[in-house]
């Protein structure tokens, strides 16, 4: 176990942040949490690589217990009041998750907005592949893999899943994944 490093993590007043202190691996975090954010990490085994935060004000990210982060993930709240809440025993390759456009898309006519930042939810047991982009407004069940190189366009999935594509669409139904790879899943031995 190493100590986590977050000395290039910005943290305002009011904000919450609580990150399990020995992590497998790495362990280094950076970027910012606004005021009033919530950003929540349970422990356990937690492997960490780096993580980097953008959080605006009021907004909450919540991840479960047993997260493994095998590369850089990326967490960008760019607009305040978001949420991203994660399940438990989730896997991590380098991925980016996004609850906003970072700009403004507006109706011609009459000026309205139209692209508002929408939450994530990610239930337990899911593996986000290598350079997958999760957007505003997903919804995934348990137990889903997302194929490398996705685009997950603020759609909702159920469990037992593999997606990808961009857009990402359902790829394959009654999945269940193990970071071992062997010829039977461990629990059928
Ligand atoms: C998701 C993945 C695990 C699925 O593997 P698999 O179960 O063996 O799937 P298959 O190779 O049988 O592909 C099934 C279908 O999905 C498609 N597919 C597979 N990977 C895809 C991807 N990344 N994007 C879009 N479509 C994909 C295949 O073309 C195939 O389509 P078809 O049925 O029309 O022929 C694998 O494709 C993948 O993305 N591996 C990388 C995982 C990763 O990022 N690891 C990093 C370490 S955490």
């Amino acid at each position: 176990m190493a100590n986590l490093i977050h000395n290039e993590l910005t943290i305002a007043d009011g904000a919450t942040f609580e990150f399990p202190e020995d992590v497998k691996g790495q362990g280094r975090i950076t970027g910012r949490i606004g005021r009033n954010a919530e950003v929540i990490f349970h422990g356990i085994d937690v492997f960490l690589t780096r993580l980097h935060l953008e959080i605006k004000d009021n907004c909450r990210l919540v991840v479960g217990k047993s997260a493994i982060f095998n590369k850089q993930t990326n967490f960008d709240m760019n607009e305040p009041g978001a949420s991203i809440i994660i399940g438990e025993g989730c896997m991590f390759s380098r991925s980016r998750f996004w609850t906003s456009d970072f700009h403004g898309i507006y109706d011609a006519t009459t000026g309205n907005r139209l692209n508002h930042t929408r939450d994530i939810m990610i239930g337990d047991r899911c593996w986000v592949g290598n350079d997958v982009l999760v957007l505003k407004g997903t919804e995934m069940g348990n137990d889903t893999v997302i194929a490398a190189g996705s685009v997950v366009s603020g759609k909702k999935f159920g469990s037992n899943l593999v997606i990808g594509g961009n857009p990402a669409k359902v790829i394959k139904e009654g999945i269940i994944w193990h970071h071992k790879k062997q010829d039977i899943h461990p629990d059928f031995e």
